[in-house]
């Protein structure tokens, strides 16, 4: 498959705006193309909905944001695009005809995608050009947050197919999840729809509200299914014999009459039931002001998540890891290439300030700062080599002092950036000065200088960095060398101010 720089998608409806959101914040470039012309503005205005919560959910450096086109030619966008993803609606002749079509006009070598909910590949490839470069695609809303992508192979998809494309979800911070077998609703569709059929079945009985339903999920088994699937909660709850014991305990229930399975009627008093049940739980917010709670726990939850390297935390952690090495590797080229002048001193980190980072001020929280500080240096350390690799080895580079000055203020929303200035380096001390800039206006907000000390766990004593490490940050700290020594270096807490601030 060709390297993907430029994402076509057909259909720029819910799921198209999530894929565009996606890929254009990961530096992919994305030609959008729908029928009808007015989605230009609607698509426009998604991902402009999604970026706050994105914004919000790594700190590692990102490559530009890519450039969003539209189109309603869709042989404009399967001319350019290096990868096609299709979310149009979801009929399958309509499917069949637009991916013949697509497939018309798109290189052999281009892989075309469906987010199709439920058909299946063999039956979307069947009229299409080259369908070995086919396969299913199964995102989930809002798919510029959640990272599950079901991919599914038809009888003609050709081996490395799902293996290329399952590249591609991953470099845009996906888990591409393969689907061995086709089977009409993929696997996770055939699992919420069964817990759906439910639902309507007990609303239709008067057993329960939509709330109440809501409530029994949210407060006990929607918790746990966050990190652990069904499956090894169960194991758990079987206690030393795990699973083995769940079945002999509760297997029998299964055969009892708990679940219907086949779906009730959608009369009139059950869509009434449904839909009133709902409007009650939103309780007068509007769709956009859930979606925007709805994305700020999911950025939350996967935060919290990556702290145990576990499920969307893991997949987060190992995209985070990537764009480090990235960051680091397109560094160390410009470095190299003598005609691009350095740029002194380093620019580590840009963020943003979230909200959960404000007191009652609205303003930046002190503790927060000392937090970026954190996340800037451990980008030195990444650029240097002291990375996740590394630290697996034991070793790694400990904080010894730091002193933090407060000059200036930041508020929900605005925009950050940490530069650093290596101030000495030995064989086991790394000595740096940070400074913190607003981004509106790069007034200096914050300095930090720290001490590092380089140690070993295993032996829990200091010892003297990989040579490698050293000559990378001896190479920085010469280049520092040529920088003034910053006027607050040094200074003790509690002196009188004597210095300028708003570099
Ligand atoms: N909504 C979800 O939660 C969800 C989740 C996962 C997958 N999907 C799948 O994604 C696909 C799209 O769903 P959606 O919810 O985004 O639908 P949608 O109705 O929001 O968007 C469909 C878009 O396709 C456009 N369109 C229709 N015919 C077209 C054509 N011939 N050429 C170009 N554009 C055309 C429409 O103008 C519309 O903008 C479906 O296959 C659906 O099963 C949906």
């Amino acid at each position: 498959m060709r390297m993907v720089k430029i994402l076509g998608l057909l259909g720029t409806g819910v799921i198209g705006g999530g894929w565009a959101a996606r890929a254009l914040h990961f530096g992919i470039d994305v030609i959008a193309a729908d029928v009808k012309p007015e989605m230009e503005e609607w698509i426009r205005g998604a991902v402009a909905n999604a970026e706050p919560a994105l914004a919000r959910l790594t700190f590692a450096p990102l490559p530009p944001k890519g450039k969003l086109s539209f189109t309603t030619d869709l042989r404009v966008m399967a001319e350019r695009a290096d990868f096609i993803q299709e979310n149009i609606p979801e009929q399958l002749p309509l499917k069949q005809r637009m991916l013949a079509e697509v497939s018309r006009y798109a290189a052999a070598d281009v892989i075309i995608a469906s987010s199709t909910s439920g058909l299946t590949p063999t039956e979307l490839q069947r009229d299409m050009i080259s369908p070995g470069r086919f396969c299913v695609a199964h995102p989930f809303n809002p798919v510029y947050l959640l990272p599950l992508v079901e991919l599914v192979g038809g009888q003609k998809t050709v081996q490395g197919t799902l293996a290329a494309a399952a590249k591609f979800f991953t470099y845009i911070g996906m888990h591409p999840l393969h689907v061995r077998r086709e089977v009409p609703g993929h696997l996770t569709d055939r699992l919420q729809e069964a817990l759906w059929r439910e639902i309507l079945h007990l609303v239709n009985d008067g057993v329960a509200t939509t709330g109440e339903l809501d409530e029994s999920i949210i407060y006990g088994p929607g918790l746990r299914w966050a990190a652990m699937g069904t499956n090894l909660i169960y194991h758990l709850a079987g206690g030393e014999s795990g699973m083995r014991h769940m079945l002999a305990q509760f297997g029998p229930c299964l055969k009892w009459p708990w679940t219907k399975l086949e779906a009730p009627e959608l009369s009139d008093t059950l869509i009434d039931r449904m839909v009133e049940g709902t409007q009650a739980q939103a309780a007068g917010r509007s769709i956009r002001e859930l979606e925007r709670l709805r994305d700020d726990y999911l950025v939350a939850i996967q935060q919290v998540l990556r702290q145990y390297n576990i499920g969307a935390g893991a997949t987060l952690r190992s995209l985070e890891e990537r764009l480090y090495l990235d960051a680091a590797t397109a560094h160390a080229a410009r470095a190299n290439h003598s005609d691009t002048p350095q740029r002194l001193p380093l620019r580590l980190l840009d963020t943003a300030v979230r909200p959960e980072w404000v007191d009652y001020n609205r303003h930046m929280s002190d503790f927060r700062y000392g937090q970026v500080f954190g996340e800037a240096i451990d980008a030195l350390f990444r650029r240097v080599g002291v990375d996740e690799a590394y630290r697996g080895t034991g070793r790694m580079y400990y904080t010894v002092e730091n002193h933090i000055m407060h000059v200036g203020e930041a508020k929900v929303g605005e925009s950050l950036y940490v530069t650093a200035q290596v101030l000495e380096v030995d064989d086991k001390r790394l000595h740096v000065f940070q400074r913190l800039h607003r981004g509106r206006d790069d007034r200096q907000i914050a300095t930090a200088e720290q001490m590092y000390l380089h140690a070993d766990t295993a032996l829990a004593k200091a010892t003297p960095a990989d040579a490698e490490v050293r000559a990378k940050l001896e190479s920085i700290r010469g280049e520092h060398a040529r920088l003034p020594l910053p006027p607050e270096a040094g200074r003790s807490v509690g002196r009188t101010r004597n210095t300028q601030t708003g570099s």
